[in-house]
Formats: C-alpha cells, sequence, structure tokens
C-alpha cells in the first residue's frame, strides 16, 4: 500500500476503529508465518459525476474467499458481508477521491504454523491518485535471475503474503540493477508475470497472454483488458499460451495490467527497446478501455461498479 496517509477510519474484527489503531500482533501466525491473505481493491471518481465506485469488488472478495480456503482457515469470511463493510468504509471516511483499499486476512492468535483461526480480518483505505505520468512514459523491465515460485510449492493463484517474498527478491534485484521492476520466469522458462502485475505482449497484431498456469495470480484488470481486446477488433486474436522469453525482445508492445499498474506500458526489457521504446497503439487503446470502464463512461458488465452512496453528490 504505497505511500501517504491513510483515511481516518480502518474496521478490524468487526468494528469499525481509528485507522491508526488496526494492528497485528506479533506472535499471531499471521506474522510468524505469513499465515495471510490479501485484496487491493480501488476505487475511481466516476466520470458522469455521480461519485465514487469501487471497481470489481465482488470478484475481488471472490478471490479473497478463496485464497482463505488455500489457507486452511475454520472461518472463513462471508464475502457478502466484506462487501458492504468496504462499502460503509468509504462512506464513513467521506471519500470523494480516487481510493484503495486493503483488506486482509491472517491467522490471529499466538497458535502454531498449522493454526487454523482464530481469523483476524482488516482494512483500510488511502487516498490513490493515479500515476499519469508513468501511464504515458512507460517503465523499463529486468528479467530476474530468480525463478517465478511453483504451484506445488507457494501457488500463485492464491494471493498469499508469502507469496510476495518471491516477487520482492526479484524487485529488489531490478532496482539495484536500475530498472523500476522485474519480470519472472517459471521454473521451465516461461513467462509468468510482474511482481505485482500481470503481463501482455502485442505481436503481429496479436495480444498474447502467459496463461493462468504460468504462476500468475489470476488478475482481474488482466481479465478485464483481454475482454476489451477481444470486443473492439482492433486486435487480430487474443491468445493465452505459453510465451518464451525471447517473444518479449521481439515484442512490439508490451504491458503489465494489475490494480496497482492499471494498464502501464513496457517501453524496455533487459536494455532491449520494446518497439519504438515508448507507449505503443495497441496499449493506448486498451489504457482509455480501462479507464473508461473504471470511470464509468462506457457501459460494463453487471456488477463491476459498486457506487458508494453517499459520495453520489458530492464528487462532481
Ligand atoms: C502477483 C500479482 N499478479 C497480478 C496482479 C494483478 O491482479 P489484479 O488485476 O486482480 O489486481 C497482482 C495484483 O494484485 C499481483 O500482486
Amino acid at each position: 500500500m504505497a505511500g501517504g496517509p491513510v483515511f481516518s477510519f480502518g474496521w478490524q474484527n468487526g468494528a469499525f476503529v481509528p485507522a491508526d489503531t488496526v494492528t497485528l500482533p506479533l506472535l499471531a501466525p499471521g506474522v510468524t508465518y505469513a499465515a495471510s491473505v490479501f485484496e487491493g481493491i480501488r476505487a475511481y471518481t466516476q466520470g458522469n459525476g455521480s461519485g465514487v465506485a469501487l471497481f470489481r469488488l465482488d470478484e475481488h472478495l471472490d478471490r479473497l474467499r478463496r485464497s482463505c480456503e488455500v489457507l486452511g482457515l475454520d472461518d472463513v469470511p462471508d464475502p457478502a458481508h466484506l462487501a458492504k463493510t468496504v462499502v460503509e468504509l468509504m462512506e464513513r471516511n467521506t471519500v470523494a477521491e480516487d481510493t484503495y483499499i486493503r483488506l486482509q486476512v491472517y491467522v490471529d492468535g499466538d497458535g502454531e504454523m498449522t493454526a487454523r483461526g482464530p481469523t483476524g480480518v482488516a482494512m483500510l483505505a488511502r487516498p490513490r491518485p493515479q500515476l499519469t505520468a508513468r501511464l504515458e512514459t512507460g517503465i523499463r523491465c529486468q528479467v530476474s535471475s530468480w525463478r517465478r515460485i511453483g504451484d506445488n510449492a507457494s501457488p500463485p493463484r492464491v494471493k498469499a503474503a508469502a507469496n510476495y517474498l518471491n516477487g520482492r527478491l526479484a524487485g529488489l534485484q531490478a532496482k539495484v540493477d536500475g530498472y523500476d521492476t522485474a519480470l519472472l520466469l517459471t521454473e521451465d522458462g516461461q513467462v509468468a508475470e510482474a511482481p505485482g502485475a500481470c503481463v501482455l505482449l502485442v505481436r503481429d497484431r496479436v495480444l498474447l497472454a502467459p496463461p493462468v498456469t504460468a504462476g500468475i495470480l489470476e488478475s482481474l484488470t488482466r481479465d478485464t483488458v483481454l475482454r476489451h481486446a477481444r470486443d473492439m477488433g482492433f486486435i487480430a486474436q487474443v491468445l493465452e499460451r505459453p510465451v518464451d522469453r525471447t517473444e518479449l525482445y521481439a515484442a512490439s508492445e508490451v504491458m503489465l495490467v494489475g490494480t496497482g499498474m492499471e494498464v502501464t506500458p513496457v517501453v524496455g526489457i533487459d536494455r532491449f527497446a520494446i518497439g519504438d521504446g515508448i507507449r505503443g497503439p495497441v496499449t493506448q487503446q486498451l489504457q482509455d478501455l480501462y479507464f473508461a470502464a473504471v470511470r464509468g463512461t462506457d457501459p460494463t458488465p453487471d456488477g463491476w461498479l459498486t457506487h458508494v452512496p453517499n459520495t453520489q453528490e458530492s464528487a462532481t
């Protein structure tokens, strides 16, 4: 949850509380053994002046439920109740701007590594303005010498805190070497994803996506962008298939997609320029469609936008 102060109210274990009192106990397995899963959710001001809406909230909470099940919790929080609580958190904080919400579910108490409870749940929100410069100028990535964790070790489709050690190591190495972030390959050498986002490539008007079996988180942004690409006709084909490392260098465009990254152009990889070394036309069109969806200026499938009621009139 990068930078900046959080809104005044948080929520933890059933109660709205001052944000600075939301804490995790040192002895909890959620801390010591990283027995913890989470979601990062964004809310955007709506282009038609109808306040603020959360993007694909129910699906984030459904993924959280699945993560909790793999974590082996006895008591999995009810997604419908969490959805109501997230909306109420936004209302209590009278949010009228672009916002990021972090929701963490963890094994509380002081049990051992295989403890299945008690379940702790906490959430905080903070303003999250769009990083427009990065969306235009793009970023540079390093193919990491760290490999992506595998499904039989620490399953990437579970949004578990423990998985982020892998992304952290790759990200640290990339930054030391002068890049913005990393791209990780699987143990088999196929392209997986970045530490906090999925990767998509454009080759000859085909949009390529490493498949959900390539060590990736099943990303909602990836799903959103692939749907747009399939629907809009400026791409000949969308293919989800294994991607080789050298296809990254041969691509005319590469982008990172995720709740945090949104749709960010990758303009260089391992000191190779991607295409012309600037944001490409397909990336730009997919960005436009993405922001039209999250800001409610284009129609979206039912349930993608959850409006926060008391912001309807305040944010114009
Ligand atoms: C490892 C990883 N991959 C991909 C994503 C993108 O997922 P989503 O689009 O659902 O935010 C994220 C961000 O949550 C992530 O942490």
